[in-house]
């Protein structure tokens, strides 16, 4: 129905090498494919006759971002926050330095932050209280993927994707050192990528 426009071309257009790097796929592309449309269809009912401002937090999240989009049918507006973790490069200390801003205020706005990952849920718990200060009518979370970790937080995420194990995983958004976020799905990284 809505087929790829090149669906062949764009297979073989898919970066080789970056798959070759995956070790293991966890979430396939037909599973996500199918958990934004059962994502969307409870949003769409739990909103049904309103309209809400999706907040997705770059850069991970603009592919749930783009595909939850097309798959409401519910009006929506979507914003982009972009920030920054102090501390460790590798562990979210849950202190965080706003880089992008939004471009409208939610003031009275049912916002629903759309997220790729909960790992220790200290960013968004920061975010959350962000935009709760700026008192929209509503904030919800919708998150694609989640860590064990996150249970260590009181986050609340009325649309929760898939729990996966506490691995490194790339794709769908994620990134190592800024690659493999275009992969189509979500898997781990071979070893060896990290030595070298
Ligand atoms: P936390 O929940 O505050 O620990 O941080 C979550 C953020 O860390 C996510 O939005 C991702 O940007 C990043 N992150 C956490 N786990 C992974 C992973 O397995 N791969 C890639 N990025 C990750
Ligand atoms: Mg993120």
């Amino acid at each position: 129905m809505t087929a790829p426009l090149l669906p062949m071309e764009s297979e073989a257009e898919q970066p080789a090498d970056l798959h070759r790097d995956v070790e293991a796929v966890l979430v396939s592309q037909q599973q996500i494919a199918e958990k934004v449309a059962e994502l969307a269809a409870k949003i769409d009912a739990d909103y049904a006759g309103r309209e809400i401002v999706l907040v997705g937090v770059l850069k991970g999240a603009v592919m749930v971002m783009a595909d939850l989009a097309r798959a409401l049918t519910i009006p929506v507006s979507m914003e982009f926050m972009a920030v920054s973790s102090y501390g460790s490069a590798t562990s979210s200390s849950g202190v965080v330095r706003i880089l992008k801003d939004l471009d409208r205020d939610i003031a009275d706005c049912h916002v629903l932050v759309v997220e790729d990952i909960i790992d220790s849920g200290l960013t968004l718990s920061w975010l959350l209280r962000n935009l709760r200060a700026r008192h929209p009518a509503s904030v919800e979370v919708v998150a694609m993927l989640r860590k064990p970790e996150a249970a260590q937080v009181q986050v609340p995420v009325a649309y929760m994707g898939f729990d996966i194990p506490s691995v490194f995983v790339v794709g769908y958004g994620l990134d190592y050192a800024q690659r493999y976020r275009g992969l189509p799905y979500v898997g781990t990284l071979r070893p060896e990528v990290y030595s070298t």
